[in-house]
């Protein structure tokens, strides 16, 4: 199996995930496009969706799935059990970093929002220690070099991520040779920083649940 089908076979798996008749919070990335894919073939069995990102957006409403605002699902107090996103990294304590596609700040509102969080990754995502993948953090842009230095201080390489801007209007810094010992610790350490936005540590929020997809099948944990 190839990448692309492992990551469509992780995304097929989540469909089991899925509460009957309720609304579904969706991430954003490649994987995710396999699982907004499923999703159209059975759209009658949601009531609707709550995107990660304009792309997502744009994507489940091709599929003839609504996207509904998240202010007015609060507002109304309607649940969203359940919260389907890929990730770039994810280590056995299921914290991750994400943002590769540069969604992570309404990827983290929407997970904030949602009851189970459930990542969709194939076996390369999986890792011991978090930071091999460069660590992404939105930042205001006024604040590049503010919080770049920062970044430097605790030992990082933060590179701007060329001709990118978020659904947000700001930018990314993809911070490479950070040591991720304690992915909690860093993660309220980086969100402190004035000019910060999110960082794409999802630590002290984990997944719940992580579908995993492997050449001989779905290992799903915790089984
Ligand atoms: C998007 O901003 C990310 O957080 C994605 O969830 C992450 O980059 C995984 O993307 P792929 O499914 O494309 O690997």
């Amino acid at each position: 199996m190839n990448q692309d089908e492992l990551k469509r076979a992780a995304a097929r798996a989540a469909l089991d995930e899925l509460v009957d008749g309720a609304i579904v919070g969706v991430g954003s990335g490649s994987t995710v496009n396999f699982f907004i894919d499923y999703l159209g073939e059975r759209r009658e069995r949601i009531a609707g969706a709550v995107s990660s990102s304009e792309k997502s957006s744009a994507r489940l409403r091709e599929r003839g799935i609504e996207v509904l605002e998240l202010n007015d699902v609060v507002a109304a107090g309607r649940p969203i059990p359940v919260y389907v996103d890929g990730a770039d990294e994810i280590d056995t304590g299921l914290r991750m970093i994400k943002g590769g596609g540069g969604a992570l700040t309404r990827e983290k509102i929407v997970a904030a929002a949602s009851g189970c969080f459930v990542c969709i990754v194939d076996a390369s995502k999986l890792v011991e220690r978090l930071g091999a993948f460069p660590l992404p953090v939105e930042v205001i842009p006024m604040a590049r070099e503010l919080v770049a230095s920062r970044l430097r201080e605790l030992g990082g390489r933060p590179v701007e991520r060329a001709g990118f801007v978020t659904d947000n209007g700001n930018l990314i810094l993809d911070v490479a040779g950070l040591g991720i010992d304690d992915p909690v610790a860093m993660e309220t350490r980086i969100n402190q920083w004035p000019g910060v936005v999110t960082v794409g540590l999802f630590a002290s929020r984990p997944a719940d649940v992580v579908l995993i997809a492997k050449p001989d099948g779905i290992e799903r944990r915790p089984s």
